[in-house]
């Protein structure tokens, strides 16, 4: 959600900050903006409501904004409506006082309301209803250059006043050939060009220009001139960043001749498999290679309990991860929402330990549950798909996913790198506790299978979208699995709400008779996770349960089960796998599902309504 990018150096910065805040499209925002700073020194600012396309539109009906240095922003509102006047940037108010700062913000500056009275008092004009344009007029109340308060200083001191969550980049007219950029609790990545720098609040937008970057960390400041930076605290007190090689791709973030993101993502997942997996498995000797977990190892052999943390679909993962963990590790196992985890004053005792499971590494609850478990002694991991996010680096140890950048903002890719890290886990904790090098070598062999195997279920994707098209205009749908496949089904529920916006409710399909059942009406979608497993027999019987009431029966069911054809109105069909690692083909067809759905009623798949691909706000 909102996007950042920021240019200093000898381009001309208008079309390449255009270029930045289209990659960052895919996050979701309302209104976009930037400020660029001409040859006089002088800010030229253009913002409005709407894509980055109305933005582009107004900044060619003009002469467009000369100058290589400037700020742009794309807007998901917190504080004030979206509208052109809460767009950003904001600048200091107009008046004689005005030091011709202007400000580009992610995040929300929480103790903004008695901020702004103390500013009107001190005289103080504001046009929006944002929090943002508190911070910018408390950077310009505090920039005095006459008593050595530059920009930066005024940056550190009025950062120090604030409370919240804050990404920034800020310009000064008194100061044309500096860039200030803060963040604390919403990411923010510097990119090292020669003679620039291209700052973004996502490493999407810097890969084009540089691959050598860095991430800014709370409380920390940069100071940007067009031939070197400083990295600061809030004290002023120097700081030194570690470089990082982003291992993004151009390629990577291109669309093809996919018509979607989404689309393109999903069919990826052979290949990006196969990324999790490369020199992770050593089939021969029964053993995974995770050389991050290396330090770690005795930590986890004797972890008393496992306590995964997310939200959304990294949630769904983890509870996969639950059962892997259990079965294979047997180590007890439990999955919180980090949002409510984060304020449950959670117990954390001895040998606990906290996975964190998130695609953008920076999702702002995830980000403050894992701290609490920071504080109270755990020893956590991550399970991250971005190289140098937020919960990468705060962790002790991860296992990064390694399916490259994900656009689309209802997540496919990462779900099933998220679900294959947890197995690799399982395995890795399995093999030193109960485990014989024979089982895991069993479970790897299978595993070594899967990209080809998904393979398979993706040739069915017209047949899906055929099946689907006969439900579509249904408004309420059940999703229903058992063991494995409820967490599955609860994830097949997620991807159709929302991209497709039919409501669907996921759950344990033995938990239907216990109210649920209600729902079913004639014709009622009710799609069944139901592959040969331990409770295959029983599923059965559920989905006669809805047949019995009128429901239609949409089966996900294993290759060469002809008996379920009886139970079911539509069935897909999977490659047998052993029931832990099932989740890893079942949950194609749902994604599958889910995207035609939201095609054949016309919606942005890859910008859904109300939707932001990182939510880095509470
Ligand atoms: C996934 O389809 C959703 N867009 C959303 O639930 C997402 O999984 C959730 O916000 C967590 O994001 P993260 O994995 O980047 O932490
Ligand atoms: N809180 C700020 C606003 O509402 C920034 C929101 C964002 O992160 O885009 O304008």
């Amino acid at each position: 959600m909102c996007g950042i990018v920021a240019y200093i150096g000898s381009q001309q910065a208008m079309p390449l900050l255009l270029e930045g805040l289209k990659r960052l499209e895919y996050r979701g925002y309302d209104s976009a903006g930037m400020a660029v700073t001409n040859e006089q020194g002088q800010l030229q600012i253009t913002k409005c409501q709407g894509r980055v396309s109305v933005l582009e539109e107004r900044l060619g009906q003009g002469a467009g904004l000369p100058g290589t240095s400037g700020i742009a922003h794309t807007r998901w509102a917190t504080h004030g409506r979206p509208s052109d006047t809460n767009a950003h940037p904001h600048r200091d108010d107009e008046s004689e006082r005005g030091s011709g700062i202007a400000l580009v913000h992610n995040g929300i500056i929480e103790n903004y309301a008695s901020l702004r009275t103390w500013l009107e008092e001190r005289g103080h004009t504001f046009t929006s209803e944002t929090d943002t344009e508190v911070l910018v007029m408390l950077i310009s109340e505090l920039f005095d250059p006459a008593n050595g308060i530059d920009l930066e200083k005024a940056v550190q001191a009025a950062l120090r006043e604030v409370t919240g969550a804050y990404a920034i980049a800020v310009v000064c007219e008194h100061e044309p050939d500096v860039l200030v950029c803060a963040r604390k609790g919403s990411p923010l990545m510097i990119g090292i060009g020669q003679g620039e720098y291209i700052v973004a609040s996502d490493p999407s937008a810097i890969i084009a220009h540089t691959g050598q970057a860095f991430a800014l960390e709370d409380y920390q400041v940069a100071r940007l001139t067009r031939t070197a930076f400083r990295t600061s605290t809030l004290d002023n007190v120097c700081v030194s960043p570690k470089i990082l090689n982003l291992e993004l791709e151009l390629q990577e973030i291109e669309l093809g001749e996919y018509p979607h993101y989404m689309l393109k993502e999903i069919f990826e997942q052979p290949r990006s498999l196969r990324n999790t997996l490369r020199g992770r498995l050593d089939t021969i000797e029964g053993r995974v290679v995770l050389g991050g977990l290396s330090d770690f190892i005795p930590n986890l052999v004797r972890a008393g309990r496992i306590i995964m943390l997310g939200q959304g679909t990294a949630l769904h993962a983890a509870m996969i991860g639950e059962y892997l963990i259990e079965d294979l590790a047997k180590i007890p196992t439990e999955v919180e929402y980090a949002s409510e985890f984060r304020y449950r004053n959670p117990i954390i005792e001895d040998r606990t330990v906290v996975i964190a499971i998130s695609q953008s590494g920076e999702t702002a609850d995830t980000i403050a549950a894992l701290q609490e478990a920071k504080d109270r002694g755990a020893i956590t991991l991550g399970a991250v798909n971005v190289v140098g996010s937020s919960i990468s680096r705060m962790t002790d140890a991860g296992v990064y996913l390694r399916v490259g950048p994900e656009i689309g903002v209802a997540s496919t890719k990462a779900f099933l790198g998220q679900v294959m890290v947890l197995t690799l886990i399982s395995l890795f904790i399995g093999r030193r506790r109960f485990l014989s090098a024979e089982t895991v070598s069993q479970y790897l062999r299978h595993l070594e299978t899967v990209p080809d195997l998904i393979e398979r279920v993706l040739e069915q994707s017209d047949a899906i979208r055929e099946t689907t098209a006969r439900y579509v205009d249904r408004e309420n749908w059940l999703f229903l699995g058992r063991g494995t496949n409820y967490p599955v089904a609860m994830e097949g529920a997620l991807k159709l709400k929302e991209i497709s916006y039919i409501h669907a409710e996921g759950m344990p399909a033995a938990e239907m008779k216990h109210g649920p059942i209600a729902l079913i009406n004639d014709g009622m979608p009710a799609v069944f996770v139901a592959t040969r497993n331990s409770q295959y027999d029983k599923v059965i019987s559920n989905m006669h349960e809805v047949r019995a009431r009128g429901g239609r029966i949409i089966a996900v069911a294993t290759e060469g089960d002809q008996d379920i054809t009886a139970h079911a109105d539509d069935t897909f069909y999977v490659p047998d796998l052993p029931e832990a690692l099932q989740p890893l083909l079942t949950t194609v067809p749902l994604q599958l599902m889910a995207y035609h759905a939201a095609v054949l009623r016309g919606h942005d798949v890859d910008k859904p309504r109300n939707l932001a691909k990182s939510v880095t706000v509470e």
